[in-house]
């Protein structure tokens, strides 16, 4: 018998074990465990699994009544928001998108299917009017777009019974608002969409909140306002050309 042979006691025990299905079961369960408990347990210690990056900030609140249309309407089972890190998508949409530029997501809008363009950097891509008429009309834009029109939301004044509580949920799943925005949510809600009332320091505490008329109608806040406010922040928040060399930097430091 050459010297490297296990002993045949090891033999005897992993027969027994092989022969016995409840051990078998046991003991392939006390394995996996210590593999999940490896991956796991280091998570409940990390505060945050998500590198910030400069620029992202909590969603004013007539961004997130846009974003509530967004989810209410179900745009998102055309449309994805996220660029997955490969030459095509970066080519087409832009850097692609960091964890960080969806933290103040619940739910997050990454989704899978895209029977339209992805629209993590759509804003400022188009001028509100082409949103507008598009959003009415696809097809008066796009003669050959398959999308449905949405007029009825530039019909529609927009209502959020309350804006306050929006805010204080979303507190509650960790998106840092203040207890300034919430207090003002009702009036920051009107003033982006109506350069008209006094916005007060909207900016200071939004930083490139952009406040203006954007369906074509000043005299009324509409759904529309709301849902073109929403398109037009996204991917705009995060200067993503730099935080993409940050990241860059940081890499080659740690190597
Ligand atoms: C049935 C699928 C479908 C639904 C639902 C849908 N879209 Fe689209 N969307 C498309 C298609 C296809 C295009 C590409 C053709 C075009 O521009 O109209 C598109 C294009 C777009 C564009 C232009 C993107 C670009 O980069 O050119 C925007 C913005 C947009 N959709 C927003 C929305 C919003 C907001 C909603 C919900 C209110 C929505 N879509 C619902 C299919 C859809």
């Amino acid at each position: 018998m050459s010297n490297s042979a296990p002993p045949s006691d090891v033999f005897d025990s992993h027969k027994k074990l092989e022969k016995n299905v409840t051990l078998l079961a046991a003991g392939t369960l006390a394995v996996v465990a210590i593999g999940g408990i490896v991956e796991i347990a280091p998570l409940f210690w990390l505060d945050n699994t998500i590198e910030k990056v400069e620029g992202m900030r909590p969603y004013t609140p007539l961004e997130q009544a846009g974003r509530d249309i967004y989810i209410r309407e179900g745009c998102y089972t055309c449309h994805s928001q996220m660029i997955r890190p490969f030459r095509d998508e970066v080519e087409r949409y832009g850097h692609y998108s960091l964890a960080a530029e969806s933290m103040y997501d619940h739910p997050f809008q990454w989704g899978s299917k895209r029977t339209g363009p992805d629209l993590a950097r759509v804003g400022g891509r188009y001028s509100d009017e082409w949103h507008v008429q598009h959003l009415k009309a696809p097809r008066s834009v796009v003669p050959e777009s398959i999308m449905p029109g949405y007029s009825f939301l530039a019909e529609t004044p927009l209502k959020v019974p309350d804006p306050s509580a929006t805010l204080t949920a979303l507190r509650r799943v960790g998106v840092p608002y203040s207890d300034i925005d919430i207090a003002m949510a009702g009036k920051d809600l009107m003033a982006q969409a109506n350069p008209d009332l006094d916005a007060g320091d909207l900016t200071t505490r939004y930083p490139k909140a952009q406040i203006r008329d954007y369906d074509g109608d000043p005299k009324r806040v509409t759904e529309m306002d709301a849902l073109v406010a929403y398109l037009q922040m996204l991917g705009t928040l995060v200067d993503v050309n730099s935080a993409a060399a940050q990241e860059q930097l940081a890499q080659e430091a740690g190597r």
